[in-house]
């Protein structure tokens, strides 16, 4: 069995994650998580939201990893990583329904280069179910103004690992957002200067 990658970040955020989720997506039925990374929060969420079919998927480098977290700590409604590039054709149609009525994504805006956040917000716009809810955490910038020094700092350090990567604004996720039908109706403060932002797809 391969080794399992570990993330203390993702042990330290998932309790105050789970909480919101469990009221923000208590309406959904099939999750589809985009980079889901080491793998842990998909494991910990279907556990605790035994309600949703949990469907976990990265690019193929992390497919080892999300495995391994599987297979160490299973759960019947979590599925295994489908291949998903956000700026590639999605391969939601491998399972069933085509379309999902929840989406989940955690510290991955900060990450992609802002071509790459256009693209997700275009794949959410064309996969998510009218009435579903996309949620995604991280850390945000309002106006262009740091939360936080720890971000401000934190922005520095993504900037040296890569120019595109950026902590991005919330207004221009929420108008990104709009652009596909999706409103934002709640902005939760979280633990270590954080957000999870909650959308509506209301068309
Ligand atoms: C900082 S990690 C976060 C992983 C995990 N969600 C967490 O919270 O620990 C960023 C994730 O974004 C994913 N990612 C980056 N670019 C991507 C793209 N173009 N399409 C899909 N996922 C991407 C990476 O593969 C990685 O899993």
């Amino acid at each position: 069995m391969s080794s399992l990658p570990y993330s203390q970040s993702c042990e330290n955020n998932r309790t105050a994650i789970a909480a919101v989720l469990e009221r923000s997506f208590a309406q959904v039925r099939h999750v589809l998580e985009v980079g889901s990374g080491t793998g842990q929060h998909a494991v910990h969420f279907a556990k605790l939201l035994p309600h949703l079919i949990w469907q976990t998927s990265d690019q193929l480098d992390y497919h080892d990893g999300i495995n391994a977290w599987i297979a160490a700590e299973p759960s019947t409604n979590l599925r295994a990583p489908l291949v998903l590039d956000v700026t590639k054709p999605w391969p939601i149609t491998q399972f069933e329904p085509a379309v999902v009525d929840g989406i989940f994504s955690a510290n991955t805006l900060h990450i992609m280069s802002k071509g790459m956040v256009e693209a997700f917000f275009a794949g959410i716009g064309k996969h998510l179910a009218k009435g579903g809810h996309f949620c995604v955490y991280g850390p945000f910038n309002y106006n262009g103004e740091y939360t936080s020094d720890s971000n401000r700092n934190f922005d520095q350090w993504l900037l040296q690992q890569n120019p595109q990567s950026a902590i991005r604004d919330i207004e221009w996720i929420s108008e990104l957002a709009a652009t596909q039908g999706l409103e934002l109706i709640e902005d939760h403060p979280m633990p270590a200067n954080n957000r999870l932002l909650h959308f509506e797809k209301k068309r």
